[in-house]
């Protein structure tokens, strides 16, 4: 049963979302298209897929998926084609693939397979060799890296949904499976991860980013990625950081309570990559001068001030990411707002300690709104019991 995408019909569309953030992306997409339906149609446990059958321009609806993008709905795509299980069903897949892509069959292709509750013996990437291969064999040619159309299959319990994308077309959605399969790049942690997709999705120019203020900062995987990218940064976490790490891509101070001074000192001593490392107590004076990063090595209380921050001149970037609830989080970021330029950005992951999605949504709109504008959220696939909130200082 072939459905390929028609202008003006009513089209079939696959959605995922995180399977704890379901509710809330159900509602967002009946807001987004009241007339449509949206079906529940399989789940693991780390997704939930719906089905939405949405009339009108595939065109239209595809670019206003992209231009407003989703706060809770990681994958949004076309249904090509929808196979009912049946025994045979990866020689029915292939049928199908010939079929979808033969327009135009110079184009490079890729297949991603995405298991979600369909039992086989085979992994996903053994499908995707499987498909891959017989697809190639009558003359279509794979791109792993750079491929000009995707194919994804998507097994459900009861069927398989097919979606071809051309990559030149800007994404739909951050692309889960991409991020999923992404293979370990030059990193401290998978946190860094979570950084980089807040300012893919959230569109920050860091060109205008010249020094960022990084609020739970250990061990220091924001901190790494806004360091590599030249940006000036002051790190605050009372934990260490991983200084061998930072101190590849920038010049250390860590700055610390008197009486830790000088036993940090003497360790550094002792190692000698971190032999380039400066230490000093918190009552020095300390400026960015020679330094590329400034760790405070100190807990920020939302009612008390480090008064160090306030002598190291304004931020354009302040990120959070302390492992503390909606309410608590918007303090700290409304408190810093004075040590920010206008414009500057916000980045802060928000952590999800009750199911009330709901409810923390409203706290942080209600909040950041006093300083910030422009408040956005956003489920990010690097996110875990948490959200990420983004906002531009007034
Ligand atoms: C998830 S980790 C941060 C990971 C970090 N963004 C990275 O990329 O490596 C959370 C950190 O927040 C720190 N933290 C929690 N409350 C804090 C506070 N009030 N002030 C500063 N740091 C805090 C913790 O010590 C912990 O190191």
């Amino acid at each position: 049963m072939k459905n390929p995408v028609n202008k003006m019909a009513k089209n079939t569309y696959i959605i995922f979302t995180d399977r704890r953030f379901a509710q809330t992306a159900y509602k967002e997409l009946k807001n987004r298209f009241p007339e449509s339906e949206f079906f529940r149609s399989g789940e693991n446990r780390e997704i939930r897929v719906f089905i939405g059958e949405i009339e009108g321009d595939a065109e239209e609806i595809l670019y206003n998926v992209r231009t407003k993008k989703f706060s809770f709905v990681d994958i949004f795509m076309p249904v090509n084609a929808r196979l009912g299980i049946m025994k045979e069903i990866h020689e029915e897949i292939i049928e199908t693939l010939k079929s979808l892509l033969k327009n135009e069959q110079d184009k490079s292709f890729k297949i991603e397979v995405k298991k979600v509750d369909f039992r086989t013996e085979l992994k996903a990437k053994e499908i995707e060799i499987l498909i891959g291969e017989a697809l190639e064999r009558s003359g279509f040619r794979v791109d792993l890296d750079a491929p000009e159309r995707e194919a994804f299959i998507v097994f459900l319990e009861k069927e398989v949904l097919i979606s071809v994308i051309d990559t030149d077309k800007e994404k739909y959605i951050l692309d889960y499976f991409r991020e999923e399969n992404k293979k370990r790049q030059n990193v401290v942690n998978r946190s860094e991860f979570k950084l980089r997709e807040a300012i893919k999705f959230f569109g920050i120019d860091l060109t205008k980013v010249q020094k960022a203020l990084d609020i739970g900062a250990a061990p220091g995987g924001w901190t790494h990625y806004l360091a590599e990218q030249g940006i000036k940064i002051a790190a605050v976490d009372n934990a260490l950081l991983s200084y061998a790490r930072l101190s590849e891509v920038a010049k250390l101070l860590v700055i610390t309570d008197p009486e830790e001074t000088e036993n940090l000192k003497k360790i550094t001593k002792k190692v000698p990559e971190l032999n380039l490392m400066d230490v000093s107590d918190i009552n020095t004076i300390a400026d960015f001068g020679k330094y590329g990063i400034i760790h405070i090595k100190a807990n920020l209380q939302p009612d008390k001030k480090i008064e160090l921050l306030q002598k190291l001149g304004k931020f354009d970037l302040l990120t959070i990411d302390a492992n503390i609830p909606a309410k608590e989080c918007s303090y700290i970021a409304n408190s810093l707002s004075e040590l920010l330029n206008h414009g500057a950005f916000l980045v802060m992951t928000v952590k999800l300690t009750t199911r009330n999605i709901n409810g923390y949504i409203r706290v942080i709109n209600e909040e950041l709104s006093k300083m910030y504008y422009g408040v956005s959220i956003k489920k990010l696939p690097y996110n875990r019991e948490e959200f990420t909130a983004f906002a531009v200082r007034k």
